[in-house]
């Protein structure tokens, strides 16, 4: 029959529409919302990123700073940049955009964001909520965007057995808390790189959820035709198409499934944008 394929720009516009409004509330009431964005270096992958993520702010109201730092800045360099954003009361979102260059400690940065204007929801404390079942917080946008998506195709999560296939810092393992979490009470598989008979575990899945970064990995032949597939991989292949973690012929085996792109991106960005009114209605 072939898969049903999730409009994540759809998704990620009723969203957006949604937060337009909390910030207009938001603006009635005195507080103008605004997110600062810190890239360092040129990465042109990464000036996409951003370039799409203020382009979401612009659309939503909310205004944003884009920080630019030198390919060469030093770890001190950049945690002074975040602490001067920690102090300004007219910033109520920061983020840091991955990856640094240079051998700059990424999780010592999230460290040192606010914890209450940690849009990206990186930092130790936000991510130590979610262990404690704790999901009222600031959460990172690429798990959070992939509920929503799952609870928005009206699949029954409750019981569902699902596969996350990565286990980074970033995506994976809190997508593994979130799904397992109280609400959602998913049954999580952690799928990584030491992992024995990956077919057979995605075989007995009801949701997989691919997030390793290698390209069209997920074989049709490991799906079942009443699977949910979450692609959350996106490499550029050397033709420069963007490609996804998942074989686009598994569209034709499995129930639903995200497109890359057009899925899992623009919902991850909207989800940027509801961090970013809820730590600025939080301020
Ligand atoms: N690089 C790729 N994805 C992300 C993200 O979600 N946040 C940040 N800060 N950098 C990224």
């Amino acid at each position: 029959m072939g898969a049903a394929i999730a409009d994540g720009k759809a998704l990620a516009s009723s969203i957006e529409k949604e937060v337009s409004r909390g910030v207009a509330d938001l603006m009635d009431s005195g507080i103008s919302p605004r997110l600062a964005v810190v890239i360092v270096g040129e990465d042109p992958a990464s000036r996409v990123y951003v370039r799409n993520k203020q382009r979401a702010c612009e659309r939503c109201g909310i205004k944003s700073t884009l920080i630019e730092m030198p390919e060469a800045s030093t770890q001190e360099e950049i945690i002074a940049t975040v602490e001067g954003l920690n102090s300004d009361a007219s910033v109520h979102g920061i983020l840091v955009q991955s990856p640094i260059p240079g051998d700059v400690n990424e999780l010592e940065v999230a460290s040192v964001i606010s914890p209450l204007k940690d849009v990206d929801g990186f930092h130790p404390s936000n991510l130590g909520r979610l262990v404690q079942g704790d999901f009222s917080g600031l959460l990172p946008c690429t798990p959070a965007g992939v509920v929503r998506m799952l609870e928005h195709s009206g699949l029954q999560l409750t019981g569902a057995k699902a596969a996350v296939l990565g286990r980074s810092r970033i995506v994976g393992m809190p997508m593994s808390l979130m799904l397992a979490g109280k609400g959602v009470d998913a049954t999580v598989t952690i799928v990584h790189s030491r992992t024995q008979d990956v077919e057979s575990i995605c075989k007995e899945s009801d949701i997989i959820i691919a997030a390793i970064g290698r390209p069209h990995t997920i074989k049709p032949d490991w799906v079942k035709s009443e699977a949910y597939v979450v692609d959350v991989g996106i490499s550029r292949m050397d033709d420069g198409e963007l490609a996804g973690d998942v074989d686009p012929q598994v569209a034709d085996v499995a129930c639903w499934m995200t497109p890359v792109p057009g899925g899992v991106g623009p919902v991850t960005i909207a989800m940027l944008m509801e961090n970013t009114l809820t730590a600025a209605r939080n301020s």
